[in-house]
């Protein structure tokens, strides 16, 4: 059996002499230099939602690198594979139709509430900002017996990562799946804690995050200690929110990426993760803290060494250095097995060239808890209009207007924007917010 059975036909393919009457309508010709090796679902290509050909082949190879029941590739994110996830729980809610979740969770889904008709409870942790949810917290949660399912995000944006095992002794123990959000996790099958190893249900990577795959890269994975048998429903699922258009070059990505892991791929990523280790003791000597511990993201938190994140990105920037993300309190920096050595020299002299300031005292405003007016779904179907955020007080979010900063969005839709909320938008620059028509 091929290692890279997609790889190895869309390369013969766009060797042979072919003449393309089929879609894209480039034919192969060049423009960016990849038109080549996208196709469509020709002859032996397969197709993506009823593979039985080569896609089916390659997501057994993924399977089996991140030893899993099923794997089944997204060439739509794992926004995709959340919309999938939520749903596939839903087939088995026994009439329930609540789902507790994690509240920092990512818009998408915010969607797959609203597409799903599914309705949430939230799940804050201890500390708002890092939304660190414990078992014991989990477990206290789960005594009323209303909901289907539970869904965490971890790690996340910021490199906090849970503990996944000890919540997914719990859910079972409530006889509940464990959805996680492992959208920047799919590297930690290399680090001995990828989510399918420690007991979740099922979870979605974003393999193009962390590992060397094309922007849209994803995998949906069923464990092996799934409690229900997920893996019958997933291609319906996928395909219910899917494109019918998938890209053979992200699949064909993925697919080369799979004999990359089969490979030596994890002592490389060992390798990195002790660059990243190297790097962020020169920083603590420089007097930089961070937050997280993500092996391989390192988030600065800027004012420690008394910047703003913004600042500090810009001055990177200047020097060729694009981080991931930045707002005023981080900085983060996400690392892979591409970055060589030299990616990391390049990091330790801009940051020891840095003059050294005094810290910077002004702290973000805190993300508080708001009062929920109507459902997600309502408040995403309902008349909206755009309204300045100074206006906006006592007005329901109606959709959503962060993904990430600060990790915990200030407001979900459906909930009543207070002062508190105002004062949080406007820290993150945030100065439109869209409102349910009243
Ligand atoms: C925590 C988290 N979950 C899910 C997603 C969505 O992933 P994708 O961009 O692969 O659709 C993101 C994207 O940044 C994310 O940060």
């Amino acid at each position: 059996m091929s290692k890279t059975p997609i790889y190895d036909f869309v390369q013969k393919y766009a060797q042979g002499e072919n003449v393309r009457l089929h879609m894209p309508g480039h034919k192969g010709k060049r423009n960016l230099g990849c038109e080549m090796y996208d196709i469509t679902e020709i002859c032996g290509a397969d197709s993506l939602f009823e593979a039985e050909g080569i896609i089916a082949q390659s997501e057994r190879n993924l399977s089996s690198v991140f030893e899993t029941r099923a794997s089944f590739y997204s060439t739509e994110g794992s926004s995709l594979c959340i919309r999938a996830m939520l749903f596939m729980a839903m087939q088995y809610a026994d009439g329930k139709k609540k789902v507790l979740a994690g509240r920092n969770a990512h818009k998408s889904f915010m969607s797959a509430l609203a597409l799903c008709d599914a309705d949430v409870d939230w799940l804050y942790g201890d500390d708002l900002y890092s939304c660190k949810i414990s078992p014991d917290e989990l477990d206290a949660a789960l005594t009323n017996g209303e909901y289907f399912a539970v869904y965490v995000t971890s790690p996340d944006y910021l490199g906090n990562v849970l503990d996944i095992k000890g919540l997914s002794i719990v859910c079972h123990k409530h006889n509940l799946p464990l959805i996680v959000d492992n959208a920047h996790g799919a590297y930690m099958k290399f680090t001995g804690n990828h989510p399918m190893d420690n007991g979740a249900d099922m979870c979605c990577d974003s393999a193009h995050k962390t590992l060397p795959c094309l922007t849209g890269s994803a995998y949906l994975h069923i464990s092996k200690s799934a409690i229900k048998p997920y893996e019958k429903d997933a291609k319906r699922a996928m395909s219910l929110f899917a494109s019918t258009s998938p890209s053979y070059l992200i699949l064909a990505s993925m697919d080369k990426a799979n004999e990359e892991m089969l490979g030596d791929f994890k002592n490389k990523v060992a390798e990195t993760c002790r660059l990243c280790d190297e790097l962020k003791a020169e920083l603590s000597h420089l007097g930089i803290e961070f937050t997280g511990r993500e092996k391989l993201k390192i988030n600065i938190k800027p004012k420690t060494a008394g910047f703003l994140g913004t600042e500090l990105a810009s001055l990177l920037e200047k020097n060729g250095i694009y981080p991931e993300f930045y707002d005023k309190d981080n900085l983060v920096m996400m690392f892979s097995p591409g970055n060589g050595a030299e990616d990391f020299e390049r990091l330790t002299s801009f940051f020891r060239g840095l003059k050294k300031r005094e810290p910077v005292q002004q702290t973000a405003p805190v993300v508080k808890r708001l009062e929920r007016a109507m459902s997600v779904r309502e408040a995403v179907f309902s008349p909206q209009r755009s309204v300045p955020v100074n206006l906006a007080e006592g007005k329901i979010l109606a959709s959503a207007c962060v993904s990430c900063p600060p990790a915990i969005p200030i407001a979900v839709c459906g909930e009543i924007i207070d002062k508190c909320a105002i004062e949080c938008f406007e820290y993150y620059d945030i100065d439109v917010v869209n409102v349910v028509e009243q």
